[in-house]
């Protein structure tokens, strides 16, 4: 029982099976003073035995020891998956040959040995055998010795098995994570960035340029330009594609966590530090760190941001070992940093090293050849995902879109065009699908000249509009729905010139 409960902590404790073998059969010679044991493989391809483990043999000998399947005594026991017992082997001729006929002279017979062969199986079928001599007795009870090694040989090819269960697990995880990978780039090559206007042009240029050197890239524009997008392309166009790319969002996060953030923590370095923590510097090694809104942040991280850029290596929160860092970093923001420098939010020295090269995301209204087709990338996209059979946007909505100023962007013409599509019921995006501030000339930029007159008389006619859209152009319900009376309803229809008519189904 003391030998079991050994073997089996051999076999539990280690991910190194042959190892764990080495000491099983150690574990046996010394407890149950087996002269030889050895542990045999079936090669899956050969079919042959080969050795995996060994004990009490000159090395060269067992390394020459291979057997065919059904070949000799232990090829049998291979074969069969019965053990097989001899009891004296100067009488077992078959012991002694070797695969070639020739005479095997691996055990030395200078006294008499009883030999014990067990079949290693998983689920019945054999995989391997396990053997071993001991001392010739007389009176020995053999048949409980091929018991205990029979428990052996099933607590070995157990091992065995969840050996191959994790290699497989591993192997799964290894093929879905190259699978994922290659979605990954394949979703942020350059196919997927919608837009040939001359700005943009430019843009794809420069990327291509940085992409496979190991640059510093500023990302410099307005919110929702697709800054985000272009350092994925950056990475995935690069030398380090294959290696992780890892975005920290310095406005997201406190002050006081972004430094164990960005450099990770050893365990105690602060109250709640319980485990280590990589931070994710070290969680971008070898690939790309993105530094979004790089303007926000404070400046005490600026200045060991600045430190690690200059001197590639940084410690752990808390920490002393000093970790070297192979890191290509892209920061963007839509801050303007000049003037925040002149304020003393931004240390001008770290702006140097950041600035090396700067790629500028020109706004969305600089660039209005690109409105059309981002709308309708985005229209197919979204009337897919909601399964709705909508084919195009009519032509005063294509006018609507175009001479909307576009604040925020792309980001805002992606959520206008997926809005229309939720309520759009037919297959065709008309100007009303559209969101208020596109429905009045106002909404395309000329704010200076609108009157507080014309701002009222725009706002009432958007929220007309809207009860008369959701009461499927019942005046009365709308009435309601505004607490006044149906008769005004009636007159602001008219004054407003609303076309009460579409909205009914
Ligand atoms: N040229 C483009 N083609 C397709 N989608 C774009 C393009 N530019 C921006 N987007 C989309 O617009 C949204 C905002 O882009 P993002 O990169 O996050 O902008 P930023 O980081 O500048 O605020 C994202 O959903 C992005 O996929
Ligand atoms: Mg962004």
């Amino acid at each position: 029982m003391a030998t079991l409960l050994d073997v089996g902590q051999s076999l539990a404790g280690t991910h190194d099976l042959k190892h764990a073998l080495h000491r099983v059969l150690e574990k046996l010679w010394r407890h149950h003073k087996m002269l030889h044991s050895t542990i045999m493989l079936l090669d899956a391809e050969t079919e042959e035995l080969c050795v995996e483990a060994s004990h009490g043999f000159k090395e060269d000998v067992v390394r020459r020891a291979n057997y065919r399947l059904g070949e000799g005594v232990f090829g049998r026991v291979a074969q069969s998956a019965r053990p097989v017992v001899v009891p004296q082997v100067s009488r077992e001729p078959l012991l002694h040959e070797s695969n070639n006929g020739k005479q095997r002279k691996s055990v030395s017979l200078s006294h008499e040995m009883s030999c014990i062969c067990v079949p290693v199986t998983i689920h019945r079928k054999p995989i391997g055998v396990l053997w071993a001599y001991i001392k010739y007795e007389p009176s020995g009870d053999l048949e409980m010795m091929t018991k205990f090694l029979s428990i052996v040989a099933s607590m070995v090819a157990q091992a065995f098995k969840v050996k191959h269960l994790i290699e497989a697990d591993k192997q799964r995880l290894l093929d879905e994570n190259i699978h994922l990978k290659q979605e990954l780039r394949e979703r942020y090559d350059f196919g997927h960035i919608i837009g040939n206007s001359s700005p943009l042009r430019q843009v794809y240029e420069q990327v291509t340029q940085v992409a496979r050197s190991n640059t510093t890239v500023l990302l410099r524009g307005e919110s929702g330009t697709g800054k985000e997008l272009i350092a994925h392309a950056i990475h995935y166009n690069s030398l380090r594609s294959n290696k992780p790319f890892i975005k920290v969002n310095c406005a997201a996060l406190p002050e006081t966590l972004i430094e164990s953030e960005l450099f990770g923590y050893e365990k105690g370095a602060f109250t709640g530090a319980q485990v280590r923590k990589k931070g994710r510097f070290e969680l971008a090694d070898g690939g790309t760190l993105f530094l979004d809104e790089i303007g926000d942040l404070n400046l005490s991280t600026q200045i060991k941001l600045l430190r690690v850029l200059q001197e590639r290596e940084f410690e752990r929160l808390g920490g002393t070992e000093t970790i070297k860092i192979n890191v290509r970093l892209i920061v963007a923001t839509n801050k303007d940093l000049e003037r925040s420098i002149a304020e003393g939010q931004f240390r001008e020295d770290l702006y140097y090293r950041l600035n090396v090269f700067t790629i500028f995301m020109p706004p969305l209204r600089e660039r209005k050849t690109d409105i059309l087709l981002l709308a309708d990338h985005f229209l197919e996209k979204y009337a897919r995902e909601h399964s709705k059979p909508i084919k195009r946007i009519s032509t005063p909505a294509i006018d609507m879109l175009t001479s909307y100023h576009w604040p925020g962007n792309v980001r805002e013409l992606e959520n206008t065009v997926e809005r229309a599509v939720l309520v759009c019921e037919t297959n065709v995006v008309h100007g009303h699908h559209l969101p208020p501030t596109l429905q009045t000339a106002e909404g395309s930029g000329t704010i200076t000249r609108l009157t507080l007159a014309s701002a009222i008389e725009a706002f009432e006619r958007d929220i007309i509009q809207d009860a008369l859209k959701s009461t499927r152009g019942n005046r009365k319900k709308a009435a309601k729905l505004l607490d006044t009376t149906e008769r005004i309803i009636g007159y602001k229809v008219l004054k407003y010139n609303i076309d009460c008519d579409r909205f009914r189904p």
